[in-house]
């Protein structure tokens, strides 16, 4: 049988995580292929750096499009990175019927219509398992293992920075800035790691799940985000008094004729699965009417646990070759004759309960004056912490109130008003509480 050969683009950390695995376990891959995949282009701009895998000087090139055009190559690689020139490359190879794989949510949060109607209106092979959750097979979990149902919501930890950043701030009850010099002197975060802690990588993200999940073509700029960056140790330990653990989530719920989707720091029940996810590890909770819930957790980055999901594309399309089934699977997983449903729209005024931080005068009549505005805007409280008179930054005595069930919009329109009242000192934080979906 033929080799199947393919060209890369980029050879970073996942370029090279993958290298390495093409090559380590050839065997392996060998006997579940039955053929071998021959790495016979591979394109960097900087062809002089030392890197951890070696390839045949004459196959480098520091020209992408020479990779894409290259007739010799079957499937195109893409692990560039970013929008321009990722995405010409990609519709290029998909002109030349090239079959693709790429780990770059950016870009399949941005132009997911055009990327994927593209691959299915050529008839080929478009892979994207290392663009969320790393290592975790869930891009195909959801296509094709969850096959049969409907899916009412995704609720995933899929930013691995800022799970580690939390973990820490959790066990060593530092403060954000602290752990955060810290992962980026020990390379677990980015130097510039804005998109990671403002939670812009986790919308991304979220907006292919939501894709893949609902048929709901998204971009993350529709989805409301929210970071890490405001949370302090304090906010951990409360947490903890009620019986929780604070986590960067990704949700989207399918509610009614809308899914209601956010990124936000989170309450999570210690009890549940989502709450014991630590350090860099990722895991993704979906919630459908056959299974009910199931639970996907792993490794969400990194050069072998991305590259493990690039080769199982890798894999996968040329498997596809082989039998000549190419576009078996449709790539957004909906079968795109069908159209989108008329019902799926994007809300975030998703209904839940919450956890307010506040700073207050130290003088009588203040929570009546907080509970009043929470009165007047319909909202509930379930339970108040005034921890001692220590003054918080800004001044003023913190105050932690969950609340009963309440939409988001009536939450911030009540945080308004709380903030503009004399005897509130600095902004109020906001937290959503994670529960489990109801079924319809
Ligand atoms: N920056 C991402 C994270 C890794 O921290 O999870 C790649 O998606």
């Amino acid at each position: 049988m033929e080799s199947i050969r393919i060209g890369l683009l980029g050879l970073g950390t996942v370029g090279c995580g993958t290298v390495d695995i093409l090559q380590r376990n050839r065997e392996v891959l060998h006997g579940r292929l039955g053929t071998t995949i021959e790495i016979v282009r591979a394109a960097d701009l900087d062809l002089k750096r030392s890197r951890p895998v070696e390839l045949p000087g004459e196959i480098l090139t520091r020209d992408p499009w020479e990779v894409v055009k290259d007739p010799e190559v079957q499937i195109v690689v893409e692990l560039i990175g970013g929008i321009e020139p990722a995405r010409s490359l990609i519709l290029e190879a998909f002109d030349q019927g090239k079959h693709v794989v790429t780990a770059n949510k950016a870009l399949l949060s941005a132009h997911w219509s055009e990327l994927a109607g593209k691959a299915d209106e050529r008839g080929v092979s478009f892979g994207f398992e290392g663009s969320v959750g790393g290592g975790i097979p869930l891009i195909r979990a959801i296509k094709l293992g969850l096959v049969a149902n409907r899916i009412r919501s995704v609720t995933g930890i899929i930013n691995g920075t800022c799970n580690y950043i939390l973990t820490r701030m959790h066990r060593e009850a530092k403060a954000f800035e602290e752990v955060l010099e810290e992962a980026q002197a020990r390379g677990f975060a980015e130097a510039d790691p804005a998109l990671d802690v403002e939670g812009v990588d986790a919308a991304q993200k979220l907006a292919v799940l939501i894709n893949l999940c609902f048929n709901a073509p998204v971009s993350h700029e529709d989805i409301l985000h929210r970071g890490i960056t405001e949370l302090t140790p304090a906010d951990l330990e409360m947490a903890g008094e009620f019986g929780f653990r604070v986590k960067l989530l990704a949700s989207a719920t399918h509610v009614g004729d809308k899914v209601e989707a956010w990124v936000s720091p989170a309450l999570v029940p210690d009890w549940h699965p989502l709450a014991t996810v630590d350090g860099v590890f990722n895991a993704v909770y979906i919630q459908d009417d056959n299974v009910g819930p199931s639970l996907y957790y792993g490794r969400g980055a990194g050069d072998l646990p991305t590259g493990s999901a690039v080769v199982s594309d890798i894999v996968s399309c040329a498997r596809d070759i082989l039998s000549g089934a190419v576009g078996r699977v449709p790539v957004g997983g909906f079968h795109p004759d069908v159209g989108k449903p008329d019902q799926v729209m994007l809300g975030n005024d998703t209904v839940s309960e919450f956890y307010v931080r506040m700073a207050a005068a130290d003088s009588p009549g203040v929570l009546s004056t907080i509970s009043g505005v929470l009165g007047r805007n319909g909202i509930s409280i379930a339970s108040v912490i005034q921890k001692g008179r220590e003054p918080v930054r800004g001044g003023g005595v913190p105050i932690v109130m969950i609340t009963h069930e309440a939409s988001y919009s009536r939450m911030t329109a009540a945080i308004e008003e709380i903030d503009a009242q004399d005897v509130v000192l600095g902004d109020s934080f906001l937290m959503r509480i994670f529960s489990e979906p109801q079924a319809p």
